[in-house]
């Protein structure tokens, strides 16, 4: 639990290290290689912890100097049930590790997964791929076990959304399987790009075509990488949303102009403040307000290049203190607003709908899931004791506490926040935010 006292803006600099979103998928791609790789600007997070667990119980020699992680992946092995299961529901990563894993061994055993609970998150079109480049699969009670007995083999495959993973998964086996794959309806995110240079960099071939097709020429081996991960652009808007709600002012070193075009766009709208520094070792981007009335905006969250579903519970906590009525339209996800109802415990003026309201219909309007918000603003938020129910809410949640007048208390920041912020409570107090851990004897 962290206790806020609310209503300081926050003022200063923070810096933002490598993609949680990419780094988690790099340590997979390292598993592909036959001699050791070098990954850059790695987060002290949970997620990279989650994978040097599941990376070792498979043989990986992993060690984390600093913010470098070296991974030895050359006497890859098999990992017992009993050892993997210990990971079984802290992270969507594991249904990644299938293609190196069946490239490697020849069998995979994946625990029961686990991250944000912001929707069903089937992974059908992961098992679906999988299955047509030739592995076996199996469910049961344990887990999910594979096996390729006749290898794996180039597929044409046309996705029925665009998902980050089921890409990701496609790239990571098609990498070694035998002949071409062509993925249609691929995902084109930031950090996909940056895994593509990864793979590229260990020996792959990957072209990626217009109209989200890429295409993967499988080759017999791949060797270790060295790679800096991209900047973490959610952490960026996070800090830049913060700034914004608390009327402060931040410089997200780190933060890369061409990673948040549209979240800028958007910030611009709503009445923030950015300036661009692309100094190469120094540079970052600094959000601030600049004293005027927020505007109100009309927005909807979709895949790259569109407005990222992990830019909008940030940007709505901004929203309520908008001048007039905005409306989030989240395309994504089909439960991502859970957390307004803590935001409308603290003040905030916000109503969920079933409707496609403000955009193009999507697949959740036809579903009746309440996927659309329209949030009257400003309005003045008050202190509250708050349940964070997943990593991104659970951060918005800490933007709305900083924002509000009085003294919060936020619980589940040690389960959800750290999963994906590095060091968020020495950021937050470099920031000028009034927080504190509740004394042992308070705890009790
Ligand atoms: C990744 O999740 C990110 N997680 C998410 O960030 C992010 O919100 C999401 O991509 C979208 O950008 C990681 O990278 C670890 P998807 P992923 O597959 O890959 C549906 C965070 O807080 N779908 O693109 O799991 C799915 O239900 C997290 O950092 C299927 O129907 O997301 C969703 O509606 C939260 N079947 C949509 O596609 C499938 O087999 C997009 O999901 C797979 C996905």
């Amino acid at each position: 639990m962290l206790i806020i006292h609310g209503g300081t803006p926050l003022e200063g600099e923070v810096q933002v290290r490598g993609a949680k979103n990419l780094v988690s998928k790099a340590m997979v791609a390292a598993l592909l290689g036959t001699s050791p790789s070098v990954l850059r600007s790695v987060p002290a997070i949970r997620d990279v912890e989650v994978v040097t667990g599941l990376l070792r119980v498979h043989g990986v020699d992993v060690d984390l100097d600093g913010d470098t992680l070296y991974m030895d992946p050359t006497s890859v092995e098999s990992a017992g049930v009993e050892e993997i299961n210990v990971h079984a529901g802290t992270s969507r990563i594991p249904i990644l590790l299938c293609g190196p894993l069946l490239h490697r061994l020849g069998r995979a055993f994946i625990p029961d997964l686990g991250g944000c609970n912001i929707g069903g998150r089937p992974i059908d079109f992961h098992l679906d791929a999988l299955r047509k480049f030739g592995a076996v699969v199996d469910k049961d009670a344990d887990g999910t076990h594979l096996s390729a007995p006749n290898g794996l083999h180039g597929i044409r495959y046309e996705l029925e959304y665009p998902s980050v993973g089921a890409t990701e998964q496609v790239l990571l086996t098609a990498v070694m399987a035998k002949g071409t794959t062509e993925l249609r309806n691929a995902a084109i995110e930031p950090e996909i790009v940056d895994l593509i240079c990864i793979l590229q960099k260990m020996g792959a071939i990957i072209k990626v075509h217009t109209n989200r097709v890429i295409e993967i020429v499988g080759v017999d081996e791949l060797k270790g990488y060295e790679h800096r991960a991209l900047p973490d652009r959610i952490e960026a808007a996070s800090w830049a949303s913060a700034a914004l709600a608390t009327q402060g002012s931040v410089f997200v070193r780190g933060a890369q102009q061409t990673d948040m075009m549209t979240f800028l766009n958007v910030f611009r709208s709503i009445g923030g403040a950015y300036e661009v520094n692309d100094h190469p070792v120094d540079g970052g981007i600094r959000f601030w307000h600049p004293g005027t009335a927020l505007k109100p905006v009309a927005l909807e969250t979709d895949v790259h290049p569109g407005l990222m579903t992990d830019w909008q519970q940030p940007i709505v906590v901004a929203l309520t203190q908008a001048d007039g009525l905005s409306i989030m339209h989240e395309t994504v996800y089909e439960n991502r607003f859970g957390y307004t109802r803590e935001l409308r415990g603290m003040g905030a003026n916000i109503e969920l709908y079933s409707d496609c309201l403000g955009g193009t219909p999507c697949r959740w309007g036809r579903r009746n899931f309440l996927h659309s918000a329209v949030i009257a603003g400003p309005t003045k938020l008050h202190a509250a004791d708050l349940q964070i129910p997943d990593l991104r809410a659970g951060f918005s949640h800490l933007i709305a506490a900083m924002a509000a007048e009085g003294t919060s208390r936020v619980y589940g920041v040690d389960r959800y926040i750290t999963r994906g912020y590095e060091n968020f409570e020495a950021k937050l107090l470099g920031l000028g935010a009034k927080i504190e851990r509740p004394s042992a004897s308070s705890r009790v």
